[in-house]
């Protein structure tokens, strides 16, 4: 599949699961403390999740980005695949009315339910554009920050999406991306079109992933948590937000315990140096 298409699937299986996440969250009995997005379940979200409820419900996060980043007032934080805007008003909190939230998403419908949960929360500061990852709508050396949660193992390109990271920060600028890894997946799950937009047949080996970073310039490249997936989390991830009644039968029902432990999601941490060191490999200047 080539990367438009890998985009247009992506596209119409969040939008499909954000209706299906605000339906849940209209109705009784779900969600409570815990957002309606499966994978958020697993995000490691704690007294966040009572400061911005309805974003939190449509949350398809796979970590928390923004804990432990010592973010500041005044500073500027881009989100990479901001979905409904969780992060991003979580992010407003941070930065205050003098900073700058700025994410870029690519589906529609996630763009206008984070510009209406940004407008009810009165973050003024937050701007959503729409765009790639892979070619960012947003001028160099801007970010302090670079945040992202669950969103690069989408990309056709990750390569790419690291070089615009480099583009996009400031020199000495950071970024803290929660993400899925995933190593050895059997042929069945990497074809599969819904084990994709889950999170888990783009999911590339931690190892490259890290390596990417480097390779597009930052530095102090670390994984700073990880929480390897049970075969039973990845069922859950799938059959949530992805399908209203269950696995599909077959390969999902008989052979799911061959992904048992090489699912993962991690959080990483990095900089882009202070000097231009950089420039050369990912025209980061
Ligand atoms: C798993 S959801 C995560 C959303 C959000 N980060 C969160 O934590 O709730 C993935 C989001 O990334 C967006 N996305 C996926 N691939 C993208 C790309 N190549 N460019 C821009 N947005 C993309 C999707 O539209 C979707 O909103």
């Amino acid at each position: 599949m080539n990367s438009t298409n890998i985009h247009q699937q992506v596209r119409d299986q969040y939008t499909a699961a954000l209706q299906r996440a605000q339906a849940k969250a209209g109705g009784a009995g779900c969600c409570g403390p815990i957002p309606c997005g499966t994978a958020a379940q697993f995000a490691r979200y704690e007294g966040e999740l009572d400061a911005h409820p309805e974003a939190a419900a449509a949350s398809f996060g796979c970590g928390n980005p923004l804990s432990f980043a010592e973010v500041q007032p005044g500073q500027t934080v881009v989100d990479l695949g901001s979905g409904a805007g969780f992060d991003l008003l979580l992010a407003a909190d941070k930065v205050g009315p003098e900073g700058r939230v700025i994410g870029i998403d690519m589906t529609d419908a996630m763009i206008e339910t984070a510009r209406a949960n940004a407008a009810k929360a009165g973050a003024q500061q937050v701007q959503v554009r729409k765009g790639h990852i892979e070619q960012m709508p947003i001028a160099a050396a801007q970010a302090d920050w670079i945040i992202s949660n669950c969103v690069i193992n989408l990309s056709p390109d990750k390569a790419k999406v690291f070089a615009e990271m480099a583009r996009v920060a400031k020199p000495g600028g950071q970024f803290r991306v929660s993400d899925i890894v995933a190593r050895d997946l059997p042929a069945w799950v990497k074809s599969d079109e819904l084990a994709y937009a889950a999170c888990v047949a783009g999911a590339i080996d931690e190892a490259a992933y890290l390596q990417g970073l480097r390779d597009a310039g930052f530095e102090e490249v670390q994984v700073v948590a990880r929480h390897v997936y049970a075969a039973a989390d990845v069922q859950a991830l799938i059959a949530s937000d992805f399908v209203d009644a269950g696995l599909p039968q077959g390969a999902w029902q008989d052979r799911l315990h061959e992904i048992d432990g090489k699912v993962a999601s991690i959080t990483v941490t990095g900089k882009k140096p202070l000097t231009s060191a950089c420039c050369g490999v990912a025209k980061c200047c």
